[in-house]
Order: structure tokens, then sequence, then C-alpha cells
């Protein structure tokens, strides 16, 4: 099995993620003039979701009519998943039917093993481990706000979950400092985190320490999808980690906030930084949709070396 996989932000070279960089403002552009770009006519996407989603599904799905193809969309419950068939079983069969695979599952070990058995490629679409989708859109929302992030001082305050794992990975691809702020006991864990070297990552036990002159400040849910029955410990445990308009008077002033959504205003996150004039969660949401076009257009066709012949 040859096909080219993004399971990590990890198995990109920083010169495969700024050529998506590249190419999602181009798609972007384009789509904002009306321009149809069709390169994947009669193409198809089969979005494999076992958990629940609104920004992912939308913009895999909208993404890929726009570029011409289509997208199905499978839940465990509607699958033989639900009836115990083996996740190397689902990925020998869809992936003889379609041109490329969406997953958003629990364990890291899931796609790996759908991954190990597809004829076609593999996009994770969140696992417990990492959300690499959405720190693609991110960055490129960062650089087109501020240009190059390398550099750059990166503050995560919260839980060290999926999404800021894969900026752990960012940081170390893109050259950036990521300093990360937990309550003791939900530190990063190194293994997840795929910690290598400790040069771009510093850990702080005061949330507003970690705030001091980054350019951007980042949170996201106390809670991830899997871990509900953590619920009312955590919300104990985090309560002093919610950024708020003291933790942001500690960045840069022209410091952005970041959120990867859905958002809980009053909890993670007051209403009054999401809400206010430094958050750009909206372009952020929407950039999910012209980067994922890019990686769809990227793993299905290649490098499209002259875009405008197509
Ligand atoms: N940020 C994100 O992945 O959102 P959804 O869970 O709605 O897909
Ligand atoms: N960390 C969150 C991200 C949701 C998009 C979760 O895994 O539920």
């Amino acid at each position: 099995m040859t096909a080219k996989h993004f399971l990590q932000l990890s198995d990109f070279e920083r010169g495969e993620l700024e050529y998506l960089f590249e190419r999602t403002r181009w798609i972007k552009d384009r789509f904002k003039r009306y321009e149809a770009y069709q390169p994947l006519r009669d193409r198809t996407l089969a979005m494999v979701f076992e958990k629940a989603s609104t920004r992912t599904r939308v913009s895999f799905e909208a993404g890929m009519n726009q570029l011409g193809g289509i997208a199905i969309n499978l839940n465990r419950h509607d699958t033989q998943l639900s009836r115990g068939e083996p996740i190397e079983d689902l990925a020998r069969v869809i992936s003889r039917m379609v041109d490329v695979v969406m997953i958003r599952t629990f364990e890291q070990s899931i796609i790996e093993r759908f991954a190990a058995h597809s004829r076609v490629p593999v996009i994770n679409g969140l696992t417990n481990e990492y959300h690499p989708c959405q720190i693609l859109a991110d960055i490129y929302t960062y650089i087109e706000h501020r240009g190059s992030i390398e550099g750059k001082t990166v503050a995560w305050i919260g839980d060290s979950n999926n999404v800021c794992n894969t900026w752990l990975q960012a940081a170390a691809i893109f050259g950036f400092k990521f300093h990360v702020s937990t309550p003791p006991g939900y530190e990063v864990d190194p293994t997840f985190a795929g910690l290598r070297g400790g040069s771009h990552f510093r850990s702080f036990a005061d949330p507003l320490a970690a705030c001091r002159g980054a350019h951007l400040v980042t949170t996201d849910v106390w809670t991830s999808m899997g871990f509900e029955a953590e619920n009312d410990e955590r919300k104990r445990a985090f309560s002093d980690w919610m950024v708020d308009a003291r933790m942001m008077a500690q960045a840069a002033p022209d410091a952005l906030f970041m959120h990867c959504l859905p958002a809980h205003r009053g909890e993670e996150v007051a209403g009054e930084v999401i809400d206010g004039p430094q958050s750009v969660v909206w372009d952020e949401a929407e950039n999910r949709l012209h980067a994922q076009k890019a990686l769809l257009e990227y793993l299905v066709c290649g490098r499209v070396d002259r875009p405008d012949s197509r």
C-alpha cells in the first residue's frame, strides 16, 4: 500500500505544508470570485465519523462538491462497524470504491490500522491524539493575518489535548515557540505529543506567564469528545484557565485569539475575548474549507504545477 496519508501534521514536510498554504490561497481567491475549480470531477470522498462534527463535516462535504466530486457520509451507527466489522475490512472495501477517505475516530491506532489497509489516501479528521486539519487551517489563518509564524510565540491555555499536540508538532516544523499552561495533572504527555527535544516547547504553571508577549493565544474545550465522564472534575480543575481580557493583556498588543470551536463562553474562553476584536475564530473556521480543499487536491492529484491550465 503506497498511498500518501495525512494522519498527523508531521506526516508532511514543511515544504509540502507551505505548498498547501499557497494552494489554499489560490483556491480561496478563486472561490471568492465565484470561479469554479473542479479538479476532482468523478472523484469520491468517504467520510467516517465516529464522533460528532459540524465544521469538519460541512467543510469536507462542501469542499469536495466544490472541487467537482462527491462526498459520502458514514456514521458508526449506519455502518457494519456498529456490528463489529473490523476496521481493516472497512478500509479494504471502502478504498476499492472511493478515491480518498477522511476519518474522525478515537485512538490514533484506529486510523493507523485503517491507513495500513487502504489503497487510497486517508485524512485524519480528528483523533484523541491529533487534529492536523485544524492546525493546517490555523497556521494558514495566522499567515493570512500576520505573515510568517516562524520565530513567533503561541500560547496554549487549558487542556493538553489533540489540538495542543498538533500545535506542538507545528512548532517544531515551522520554528515557533509554543508556551503551554495546563492545570496540574493535565500536562502535555510527551509520548502523545511526539515531543522530540524541548527547544520549541515551554511549560508554565501560571497561564498569565504563558501568555506574556505571545503573538497568538489559543485554547480549546476543557473536556474533549470521548472524555465526557471527566467533565465535572475538569470544570473544577480548569476554572483558573479561562482565556479572558486579563490574559490577552499579557500578550503582544496585536496578538490574535484562536479557538478551533465549538467554544463554551464562560469556561475555556470569556465572551469578551472570543467575540472581541483580537479574535479570528470565524476566519479560522472558514479556512478549514479552503485548506482542506488544497489537501484533497494534493492527495488525489499530486502537485499542480500549472493550476490555470486545468
Ligand atoms: N473544529 C472542529 O473540528 O469542529 P467540529 O468538531 O465541528 O468538526
Ligand atoms: N479537543 C476537541 C476538539 C473538537 C474539535 C475534541 O476532541 O473534542
